[in-house]
């Protein structure tokens, strides 16, 4: 996808990664791109600084979506590519409450759900369209301290791998986003998860949104902004129990525990 001339809708586009791609996709010629965000005042600032349109929601309720989906194709046109990146990190281990793990799991892939159930029939119809999922490299390779994160990131891959494996020979990409540490809100703390999450260090959002366009020009099914995270899946399925085994230790060294 080469998203010069197209129409974008960015969720979680008040702050950090959702920011660095409007400004990026914006840099690029996008015909017009939504800023949307629970926050509507980020949004607006988003909007106001890289053009386009800013638009209140809440991710994790289908009703909004459909709203911004309904809105966007009715006021300003077919959605190219939609990017389901708002995300948040809750849940951190077994005393987590129920309520924790309910909103990780709206937000984190209902999001996605919802936008592909009322998009994906429309892009069929008109021959194509992009969905850019953000996950996370806790998708793939789990998130020491923060476990509602990380198995709703898993969740999230495995929803964008069943998109695309569905409808990729009706014209729809998927991307899935998979980021270690970025440095954003979620990630300006010295916790446990975003230590294990910075291993191979703290990746800017500028760089990040690189790594992106490279992988939609691409149409990279799975983005890996940093290269480290394959060498780390290839060990993973290379020997699971070694895996779990590192891991641990890594867990241990972190925690203290
Ligand atoms: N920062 C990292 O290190 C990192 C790494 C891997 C993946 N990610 C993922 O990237 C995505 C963006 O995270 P970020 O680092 O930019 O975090 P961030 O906290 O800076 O931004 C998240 C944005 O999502 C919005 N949001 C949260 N809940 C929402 C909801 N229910 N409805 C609408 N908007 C909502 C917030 O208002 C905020 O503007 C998330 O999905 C996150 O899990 C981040």
């Amino acid at each position: 996808m080469d998203v010069k001339d197209k129409i974008i809708v960015v969720t979680g586009a008040a702050s950090g990664i959702g920011v660095a791609l409007v400004k990026r996709f914006y840099a690029a010629g996008a015909k017009h791109i939504v800023s949307v965000d629970i926050n509507l005042d980020g949004a607006k600032a988003t909007a106001a600084e890289f053009g386009g349109t800013a638009m209140q929601a809440d991710v994790s309720k289908e009703d909004d979506i459909k709203a911004v989906i309904d809105k966007t194709e009715s006021e300003i046109g077919p959605i190219d590519l939609f990017c389901s990146n708002a995300g948040i990190g809750a849940g951190r281990d077994l005393a987590s409450s129920n309520d924790e793990w309910t909103l990780s799991w709206d937000v984190n892939v209902m999001s996605h759900v919802y936008a592909a159930r009322h998009l994906a029939p429309k892009m069929v119809e008109r021959g194509g369209g992009y969905f850019l999922n953000t996950a996370s490299a806790a998708g793939l390779l789990n998130q020491i301290g923060s476990v509602a994160y990380g198995v709703t990131k898993h969740a999230a891959v495995g929803f964008g791998e069943w998109l695309a494996l569905t409808y990729k020979h009706q014209g729809i990409g998927v991307s899935i986003l998979c980021p270690q540490a970025v440095r954003t809100a979620m990630t300006d703390n010295a916790s446990a998860s975003t230590q294990a999450a910075a291993t191979d260090g703290m990746m800017e959002p500028d760089e990040l949104a690189e790594a992106v366009m490279e992988g939609l020009a691409n149409n990279t099914f799975c983005i890996l902004p940093h290269k480290e995270v394959l060498g780390y899946m290839r060990r993973k399925t290379d020997d699971y129990d070694r895996w779990i085994g590192g891991m641990n230790k890594l867990h241990r060294s972190l925690t203290g525990e």
